[in-house]
């Protein structure tokens, strides 16, 4: 079977695991979408999985605005470099790493993760306050939300292709403009676009990656990595 008739089959059948290596493996960037509409329960399933990313400190600052209505996709589109596939796919995902929230969330974190048997209660404060200097002082709050943001949009993306649907990550976007037209704090960085559909065909070609001698090393950068290519 077609690779593309496949993913309907695993759409129709309800089946939400592909196999990682084959999802991974085939999953491309989308350019167009055709107008099939994604029930409710399939995007709160990709959000669901995306939220279990790991975080430091599992502070999860990662925030997710869900853009399905047509009139909103085309207020996206125009804050997206124009890109047709925002107004076409049925939903896209803005993904937000937010830093007032995840101070704001932390104590609650850590107190979820006492009643379930982790660290002691009178530490929090202590590590949480750690937590803060280390992302504020070493790291900084912008690479620091962008890290983790990317963490949870790669785990949303795979679930969707995993769930048989099409995704087209995007970071062509006027981070302002969309803060302003969907209402989303000033100190949050605006981390990726991710849109969610079924494709329309043709099916996009495979653009091809380094070997893996070329981005691998064995033990020290530089040295080469040995292993087989897959
Ligand atoms: C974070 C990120 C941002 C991207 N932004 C855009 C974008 O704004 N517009 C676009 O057409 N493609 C965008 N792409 C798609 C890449 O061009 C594409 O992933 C790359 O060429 C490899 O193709 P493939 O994903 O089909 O293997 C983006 C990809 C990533 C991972």
């Amino acid at each position: 079977m077609e690779k593309r008739a496949q993913r309907i089959q695993t759409i129709k059948e309800g089946r939400s695991h592909r196999d990682l290596s084959e999802v991974i493996q085939e999953r491309r960037a989308t350019n167009h979408f055709t107008d099939e509409e994604i029930p409710t329960a399939d995007l709160s399933k990709i959000l669901h999985f995306a939220g279990q990313a790991p975080s430091g400190y599992n502070l999860q600052p990662w925030r997710f605005v869900v853009v399905q209505k047509s009139e909103n996709r085309k207020r996206l589109q125009a804050v997206a470099f124009d890109q047709e596939k925002v107004s076409e796919a049925s939903a896209v995902v803005i993904f937000i790493g937010a830093r007032q929230q995840t101070q704001d969330s932390a104590k609650k974190i850590f107190e979820d993760g006492n009643r379930r048997g982790l660290g002691k209660p009178e530490n929090n404060d202590q590590i949480i306050k750690g937590a803060m200097d280390f992302i504020s002082g070493s790291v900084g709050w912008q690479p620091w939300l962008n890290r983790h943001t990317m963490i949870a949009f790669s785990f949303a993306m795979l679930m969707a292709e995993s769930l048989g649907y099409d995704t087209a990550p995007m970071e062509g976007f006027d981070p302002a403009a969309v803060k302003r037209e969907f209402k989303i704090p000033e100190d949050a960085e605006v981390v990726a676009l991710l849109a969610i559909g079924r494709a329309k065909p043709p099916e996009k070609k495979y653009p091809g990656r380094l070997a893996l001698n070329e981005i691998a090393f064995s033990e020290t950068y530089g040295q080469p990595w040995t292993g087989e290519e897959i």
